[in-house]
């Protein structure tokens, strides 16, 4: 099959076809995201919490990130693969974001990359599109702004909607080839959704985006904690796994394990 481009999610988007957007962070979740025809899959800067242990987004390092995105694009034929920069690599100025995004598209492989912010961050938009890097925007509740916003909550309910919509459209004037709107209030999502040509794809925005994201382990659950009000769980790989692990555990306990099958002489 044809690789992902960013065009083909343009004409997804005029198609009036919604698609599918999840993280990976490793190669058998990429292969299996990518076989079953993911076409964007965000090595999310959520790293920092669901591979790495940190208790918040803004811990976690480029160093860290990079052998991920490298793992993730190796690991596909067919998905479009965005390397989220993590925070303090690109707000800086343009040419810092500039220097990161190459660094991910060099480094790590990756197919484009994603920042978050709005119009304040349409010059480092610029600056990495001028280069020839698709760059994927995030505005609305914007985690690596989580003590200026005052924790987990909806962006732009009210005349804040104006504010949303002024900064999808300055990213897009920019050059980002889609955007991603994270906890928004569906109208406000659907406003956006209709005034741009490039795509947006929610994550708690409601269904009227162009696209939906969630982070793979919420969505598949493996992650255990407390999940969003917008995180749909598909699966409990928790459960799963506990129930294995607790098996093996019982059958090397009691002589089960290795039987004769598993067994050389
Ligand atoms: O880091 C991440 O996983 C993200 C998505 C949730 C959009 O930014
Ligand atoms: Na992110």
């Amino acid at each position: 099959a044809r690789r992902v481009r960013v065009h083909h999610l343009r004409e997804l988007k005029q198609r009036g076809e919604p698609w599918p957007m999840l993280t990976a962070y490793d190669t058998f979740t990429a292969k299996i995201f990518d076989e079953a025809g993911i076409p964007v899959l965000l090595v999310g800067d959520s790293a920092s919490n669901t591979v790495f242990g940190y208790s918040s987004s803004l811990l976690v390092s480029v160093e860290e990130l990079m052998p991920l995105v490298r793992a993730v694009t190796r690991s596909v034929t067919k998905a479009l693969v965005v390397a989220d920069l993590p925070f303090g690599s690109y707000q800086i100025s343009p040419e810092q974001a500039l220097t990161t995004a190459v660094r991910f598209m060099k480094d790590g492989q990756a197919h484009a990359v994603k920042l978050e912010g709005g119009r304040r961050f349409a010059p480092h938009v610029e600056a990495i599109t001028a280069a020839g890097v698709p760059v994927m925007g995030h505005i609305g509740f914007t985690p690596q702004s989580e003590h200026n916003l005052g924790g987990y909550r909806v962006q732009g309910r009210g005349e804040a909607g104006d504010d949303l919509v002024a900064d999808a459209l300055a990213l897009q004037e920019a050059g980002a080839f889609a955007v991603v709107l994270e906890m928004v209030p569906a109208e406000v999502a659907k406003r956006i959704t209709s005034d741009l040509v490039i795509p947006t794809v929610g994550i708690g925005a409601g269904p009227d985006c162009d696209a939906q994201v969630l982070v793979w382990q919420d969505m598949a659950g493996l992650n255990q904690g407390k999940a969003p009000r917008f995180v749909k769980r598909y699966a409990d790989l928790a459960g799963v796994l506990s129930q294995a692990v607790g098996q093996f555990a019982d059958e090397v306990r009691g002589g089960e394990f290795p039987g004769p099958e598993h067994t050389f002489h």
